[in-house]
C-alpha cells in the first residue's frame, strides 16, 4: 500500500492500489510529502530542446523522400532559456534529494541541451553521480540540416543521496548475469558498461493509446530497475509523459507516485496504466528478465 493518506484534492488524481497520479505540477505536488519517502526517483525533465521555429528542406537535397516543409519539435512545456531551466532544475532536483533516502538512487534523462546543467546542479546539491550513462540510440533519425552530426545518444546520470556512506541498492549479481536481446554491447556473465544500445522504437502495446513526444521504450526503464529497485519500494516518477516509468515500477510490485502538467499527457498515460493493470494486475511480481 501507498505509505500516506490522500486528503481532498483540488487537482485530478488517479488513485488505484500502488499508483498515486496527479494532474499537477511537480514542485506544488511533491512539497508537502514527507523526507525519506522513495526508494528510487526516475526523472525525465522537460530538456529545453523545444524550439518556435519552421524550416523549410528544399526539393533537391541529399536526403531522398525528406524534402519540404518541416515543423521542428515544439512544446510549451519543454522551452525555457539557460537561467530558467537551471533554476527549474536545482528546485526539483533538490526536492528529490529530500525525497529519496540514502539507501536508494535517483536517474535522470537529458540530452545536449539540458545534460550540462543537470551534471552541474547535481554537484551544486551534494548528489554523488554514481555513473554516466550513454544511451546509444542506433536508430536515431537522421539530421536532415545536412549541418550537424545525428544526434545518437542520450546521457543519462545515476545518482544518489547518500553521501559518502554510499548505501544505494544496487543489484550488481543480476546486472552482471544478465543477457538484454538486442543490445551488442553486454555479454552475460560480465559486468554491463555505461553504454547502452538500446533501439529507441517501442513495441505496439506501448503505443496502443497514443504517442508521447519523448516516450521512452519500456525496455530502457526496466534496465534502470534491475540495477537499483528494489522490489516492492516506492517509486517517484516527477515528469509523467505516457507513464513508461508506472509500468516498469509496477512490474518490479513498486508503488508509483507521479505528476504531469499537460491533460493529454496524463489521460495517455492513465489509459495505459488501466490497460497494464486490467491485464496483469494478478501478476505483478513477475520476473523482468
Ligand atoms: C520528457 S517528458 C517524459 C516522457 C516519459 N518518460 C515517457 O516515457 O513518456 C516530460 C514530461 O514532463 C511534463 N512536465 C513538464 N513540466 C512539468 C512539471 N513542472 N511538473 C510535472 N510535469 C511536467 C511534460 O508535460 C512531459 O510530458
Amino acid at each position: 500500500m501507498l505509505i500516506w493518506e490522500m486528503t481532498m484534492s483540488d487537482h485530478p488524481t488517479f488513485i488505484r492500489d500502488k499508483v498515486n497520479l496527479h494532474l499537477q505540477d511537480v514542485l506544488a505536488g511533491v512539497r508537502d510529502l514527507p523526507d525519506n519517502s522513495f526508494d528510487l526517483a526516475i526523472a525525465d525533465p522537460p530538456y529545453g530542446a523545444s524550439t518556435q521555429a519552421t524550416w523549410k528542406l528544399e526539393n533537391g537535397h541529399a536526403l531522398e523522400g525528406f524534402g519540404g516543409a518541416w515543423k521542428l519539435a515544439s512544446h510549451d512545456w519543454d522551452m525555457f532559456n539557460g537561467l530558467d531551466g537551471f533554476a527549474f532544475t536545482l528546485s526539483w532536483l533538490n526536492e528529490l534529494k529530500r525525497l529519496v533516502k540514502p539507501t536508494g538512487s535517483i536517474w535522470i534523462h537529458s540530452t545536449y541541451h539540458n545534460s550540462g546543467l543537470v551534471n552541474v546542479a547535481c554537484q551544486i546539491l551534494g548528489l554523488e553521480i554514481i555513473n554516466e550513462v550513454v544511451w546509444y540510440k542506433r536508430n536515431a533519425f537522421p539530421n536532415l540540416s545536412g549541418r550537424r552530426l545525428t544526434a545518437s545518444h542520450e546521457t543519462i546520470l545515476w545518482v544518489h543521496t547518500g553521501k559518502d556512506k554510499r548505501e544505494y541498492h544496487f543489484n550488481y549479481d543480476k546486472v552482471k548475469s544478465a543477457a538484454f536481446k538486442e543490445d551488442n554491447l553486454k555479454e552475460p556473465g560480465k559486468q554491463l558498461r555505461t553504454v547502452w544500445d538500446i533501439p529507441n522504437n517501442k513495441k505496439p502495446d506501448e503505443l496502443e493509446f497514443g504517442k508521447h513526444p519523448t516516450q521512452k521504450p519500456l525496455r530502457l526503464i526496466e534496465r534502470m530497475l534491475l540495477i537499483s529497485a528494489l522490489r516492492g519500494g516506492q517509486l517517484l516518477i516527477p515528469f509523467l509523459g505516457s507513464g513508461t516509468d508506472v509500468i516498469a515500477g509496477l512490474a518490479y510490485d513498486m508503488d508509483c507516485v507521479g505528476y504531469e502538467v499537460e491533460q493529454e499527457y496524463f489521460d495517455l498515460a492513465c489509459q495505459r496504466i488501466t490497460a497494464y493493470l486490467e491485464t496483469n494486475g494478478a501478476d505483478l511480481q513477475m520476473e523482468l528478465f
